[in-house]
């Protein structure tokens, strides 16, 4: 009986140990267009057909220098979807994360040179945990190593990331979209800032990321904090709360006026409160 107890026991770590070697070996990047699957890439195809990088980077999250052994996201995104990903009424890529966590960038801005996609941590043996989470960025995490490459500015810094999808950005969040708004209003410019810049983590009416609270649904944000905080919470929410939402002291008055017109559009149509009202 006992026997029998410990030799599961046995098998079980056996085959634990087993699918975590395979998965570190060769992990696989799922490739996709409008939410469906094109192909997977693993890493062995990857190394196959792609030429491999030794990059020594700054990095931003380990804030120290750290090493590692790269494919060009160029390269990555060339062999994923050919010339496809320039083509037709695709806009961004967004890209996933294993916790759920999806960053959306413009596709010219992948188009420039600087983006790597790291598969190999070359100062650890496995992956280095990054010290404020705990988190492994492996099997794979996207770098950039241009001067203002950052994040904020809509270069995209995913890690552990699972899957590519290229899309037509008003297809997949139409709700975020500014229908009726000019083009030069200001909402639009507030619309276009709030995507490159905060929809990787907050949604307007459902839709966008899901790491800070949605800016619409129910209540719009202007219903319950008038525009003058908004303003400056925004530009350094650092200085009122320890957060994780990142300091956006480079937006002007006038870019900040511009997101409050972005609400101010939302919070007409909310129709969240307007049911609340029946
Ligand atoms: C890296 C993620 C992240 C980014 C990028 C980000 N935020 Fe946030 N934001 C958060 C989180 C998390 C919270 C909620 C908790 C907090 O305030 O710390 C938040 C809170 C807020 C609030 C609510 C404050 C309150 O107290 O009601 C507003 C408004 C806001 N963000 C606007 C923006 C705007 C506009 C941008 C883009 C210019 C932006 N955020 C970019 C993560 C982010």
């Amino acid at each position: 009986m006992v026997n029998k107890y410990i030799f599961s026991i046995f098998f079980l770590i056996l085959l634990v140990l087993t699918s975590f070697t395979y998965a570190d070996e060769n992990p696989e990047l799922q490739i996709l267009v409008s939410d469906k699957q094109e192909k997977i890439l693993s890493l062995s195809i990857m190394k196959e057909e792609l030429k491999q990088y030794k990059i020594t980077l700054n990095d931003p999250y380990y804030k120290k220098e750290k090493q590692y052994k790269a494919f060009k996201l160029k390269d990555v995104l060339n062999l994923a979807y050919s010339s496809k990903w320039h083509l037709g009424d695709f806009t961004d890529l967004t890209f996933r994360a294993y916790d759920g966590y999806e960053s959306i960038a413009v596709i010219s801005k992948l188009e420039n040179e600087g983006g790597y996609i790291v598969f190999r941590d070359l100062d650890y043996q496995d992956w280095e945990p990054i010290s404020f989470t705990g988190a492994y960025p492996g099997p794979f995490y996207i770098i950039w190593t241009g001067k203002g490459q950052t994040a904020k500015n809509g270069y995209p810094w995913p890690w552990q990331l699972e899957s590519i999808n290229l899309v037509t950005f008003n297809d997949q969040f139409p709700e975020t979209v500014p229908k009726s708004a000019d083009k030069n209003s200001g909402v639009y410019k507030g619309y276009e800032l709030f995507k490159g810049r905060c929809l990787r983590c907050h949604s307007i009416n459902g839709q966008g990321g899901k790491i800070g609270p949605d800016l619409n649904a129910p209540k719009n944000i202007l219903e319950y904090r008038n525009a003058d905080f908004v303003k400056s919470y925004i530009k350094d929410p650092s200085q009122f709360r320890f957060t994780h939402m990142p300091d956006h002291k480079d937006l002007s008055d006038k870019q900040l006026t511009s997101l409050i017109d972005y609400f101010l559009y939302n919070k007409e149509k909310n129709r969240w409160s307007f049911d609340e009202k029946n």
